[in-house]
């Protein structure tokens, strides 16, 4: 009998990880720090449920929705570090909050470990069907006559939408209230019936919206036109430069996650966006694919930190904080 113990002991020494308990070995949960239905939810499904084949498990979402993504994270970061809860997030949760928020109860670089980039995504100016403007220098016009009877959704301070709503003020030298959702898959269903009128919205919600003649498009906040949307100006030819934003998602592990688990969580999203059908329908989206070199999670956690340093005195100066 000790001689059977002590021979599975040695077998699973020599055979590694594989032997047995090989990771994964059960359902990964990916939080998604936003409501059912909008654009990170909509990431985590297309390139999580691909990621699962890869790694031979199911992807479990599960929503952990309000300020901005910071519960879930708070979350994520107090999770288990052992593989199977994993979180996806983008520049709004994972580097502009770090500047906005700041009673977070955990540190937004240290606590949470880069797994890998994902694809990002434009915003779009949208409006509701009944706002009278044909292009964007009507909509500025628009705005500015009505700011006071003007509603635009974002997902709270800090969000992907919220940040777009900061560089469109600046560009455009107008201002109306905000209405905080708990994604914007929500607020662009209150758009479309008119119950907010405008938002500054990514590209993967608003786009089918605007196909579908539900919602109406002014301008791409980017250098290029988009090649899902090429009929769309981009911010700068329809009249004002300057508001470039692309919320770029991505995928992290809580603080003392295994290496080699953090790899091959990487590998399986890297395989994920090099399948040519998740790349056809992240690009019909109008999203933006990143290269597996920029994939990496040292390369990632690099660009992190870059983007917090870039981001961190544009926010401060806007005045953005909550104490
Ligand atoms: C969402 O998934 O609802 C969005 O990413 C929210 C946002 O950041 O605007």
């Amino acid at each position: 009998m000790l001689r059977r113990v002590a021979l599975g002991l040695l077998m699973a020494a020599v055979a590694g990880p594989a032997f047995g308990q090989a990771y994964p070995n059960k359902p990964i949960t990916i939080i998604v720090p936003f409501a059912a239905g909008g654009p990170t939810d909509l990431m985590a499904r297309i390139v999580g449920e691909r990621m699962g084949k890869e790694l031979g498990q199911q992807m479990i979402i599960e929503n952990v929705t309000g300020a901005a993504g910071t519960i879930a994270m708070g979350k994520l970061a107090r999770s288990a570090p052992d593989g199977y809860t994993i979180g996806i997030g983008h520049l709004g949760t994972n580097v502009v909050n770090g500047a906005i928020y700041k009673n977070l109860n955990y540190d937004l670089i240290n606590d949470l470990t880069p797994i890998a980039l994902l694809p990002s995504n434009p915003l779009l100016v949208v409006t509701s069907n009944q706002v009278p403007a044909k292009d964007l220098k009507e909509l500025v016009a628009y705005l500015k006559a009505n700011a006071d009877k003007v509603s635009g959704g974002t997902a709270g301070m800090g969000s992907g939408s919220h940040i777009g709503v900061l560089a469109f003020f600046d560009g455009t030298g107008t201002g109306y209230q905000l209405v905080p959702y708990r994604g914007t898959g929500p607020a662009v269903q209150d758009l479309i019936a008119n119950q907010i009128q405008i938002m500054i919205d990514q590209s993967s919600n608003s786009l089918p919206h605007v196909r579908a003649g539900k919602i109406r498009a002014y301008a791409v906040t980017a250098k290029q036109r988009n090649a899902a949307a090429p009929e769309i100006p981009t911010t700068a030819e329809a009249g004002f430069p300057g508001i470039e934003v692309a919320i770029w998602h991505g995928l992290w592990a809580p603080k003392g996650t295994p290496r080699d688990i953090i790899n091959r969580l990487n590998a399986a999203a890297v395989a994920a966006l090099k399948d040519p059908e998740i790349r056809k329908k992240l690009e019909d989206l109008g999203q933006d694919i990143p290269t597996p070199e920029q994939m990496q999670p040292d390369t990632f956690a690099a660009y992190q930190k870059a983007e917090f340093a870039k981001w961190k005195p544009i926010i401060d100066k806007a005045g953005v904080k909550i104490e």
